[in-house]
């Protein structure tokens, strides 16, 4: 999609996708990574998200990427000092390099796949698979409504969508099918960009 049509999108106020607690999916699945709580997780289009608490609740450094600034001024005001020690990237996830990333090694997606065409997809997964190091694990968690393929945001993202734009990158894990399919993924040592 075309920056101004998010922009465009948070000026108006139309952010459906924005739930105002933590996703469960999140909650429910966020375990099966088996990390510490040590770990800094990257949040790539984190819009103003909760799930950003959460994740520092459970001890993370978090680190959110999004485009517009009204979302991450949204943010800020609504939770206060709450989001204090959650750091931001304001700008373009291509844009994001591996050396603001305060090293990363998981990472966390809901809603920034799917609001994705296409075309943009494996370009979005070579990035992360860049600027993230070997063993990085993520949550995905897609839109699996039944609806025309390019009929978005949201894009529905098929299982076999998520495997071929993981493949050779990512090692894949189907956590759970149906409305909200949820993937692990774990960036492979063999894949060398
Ligand atoms: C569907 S929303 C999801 C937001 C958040 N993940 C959530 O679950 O509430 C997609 C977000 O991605 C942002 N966005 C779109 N393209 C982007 C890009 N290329 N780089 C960074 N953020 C982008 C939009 O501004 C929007 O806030």
């Amino acid at each position: 999609m075309k920056h101004d049509y998010w922009h465009q999108r948070w000026k108006e106020g139309r952010t459906g996708w924005h739930l105002a607690e933590a996703n469960p999916d999140l909650v429910k699945w966020w375990p099966s990574l088996k990390l510490t709580g040590d770990e800094t997780v990257l949040v790539p289009l984190c819009g103003k998200s909760k799930d950003l608490l959460w994740l520092k609740e459970q001890g993370h450094q978090v680190f959110g990427n999004e485009l517009s600034e009204i979302a991450l001024a949204e943010f800020k005001e609504e939770c206060g000092e709450a989001a204090n020690g959650i750091e931001f990237h304001c700008g373009d996830i291509f844009e994001l390099h591996a050396d603001v990333l305060q090293g990363a090694t998981a990472w966390y997606d809901r809603a920034a796949l799917v609001a994705m065409p296409s075309a943009t997809r494996k370009k979005y997964f070579t990035h992360l698979s860049r600027i993230l190091p070997v063993g990085a694990k993520g949550l995905l968690i897609t839109f699996g409504c039944d609806k025309d393929k390019e009929d978005g945001p949201p894009f529905l993202v098929d299982e076999a969508d998520v495997y071929a734009l993981c493949e050779g990158m990512f090692h894949c894990t189907v956590l759970e099918r149906g409305e909200e399919p949820t993937y692990l993924l774990e960036k492979r040592p063999e894949y060398y960009p």
